[in-house]
């Protein structure tokens, strides 16, 4: 396989679902970033926030991110706040096919309502926050190699696309 696919949007993107479906159809190894901190750590990314900060978390997913970047032939999902790090793109660049799955921020929150392990959305208006954190870190992902659509989609149809896409570019 040739370079990495690089998924990236906000939290309620898809990113992981879409990464396991895809690293299985191409029988490659897939990584989650948030995944990779928290068994490295043996805590909860809820708990690194409420121990020790959110910047102590953007560090430990800096690193990750570096030594993700490294090897190729695998399938990678970043925290949706991994992009806000400019250091985080370019790493990713280096040997990644980013893909940013992109969807309005009702229905990201529709997909990811019932689910309370995210500390940046337990907060009175959930859909307000990351309305916030899209104007905040969206021209970062659109500097991904491939934007694609996720609403009224269903998951096969965001593989194909994407994979067509990656084939013809890589
Ligand atoms: C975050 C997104 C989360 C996780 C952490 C912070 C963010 O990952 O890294 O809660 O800043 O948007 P997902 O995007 O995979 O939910």
């Amino acid at each position: 396989m040739k370079k990495n696919i690089v998924l990236v949007g906000l939290m309620g993107a898809g990113k992981t679902t879409i990464g396991k479906a895809i690293a299985q159809r191409l029988g490659c190894d897939f990584f989650d970033t948030d995944e990779v901190i928290e068994k490295q750590q043996k805590m909860s990314v809820s708990d690194i926030f409420a121990e020790f900060g959110e910047s102590k978390f953007r560090e430990l997913e800096k690193d990750t991110i570096l030594s993700l970047s490294e090897k190729n032939a695998k399938i990678i999902s970043i925290g949706g706040g991994s992009l806000e790090n400019l250091d985080n793109l370019k790493n990713l660049q280096k040997n990644g096919f980013l893909v940013y799955l992109k969807a309005t921020p009702e229905v990201l929150y529709s997909r990811i309502i019932e689910q309370t392990n995210r500390p940046l959305l337990q907060v009175d208006e959930p859909v307000l926050k990351l309305k916030e954190l899209l104007a905040k870190r969206e021209s970062a992902y659109l500097l991904a190699d491939f934007v694609i659509e996720t609403e009224n989609k269903i998951k096969d149809e965001i593989i194909d696309e994407i994979l067509k896409v990656y084939d013809e570019a890589c």
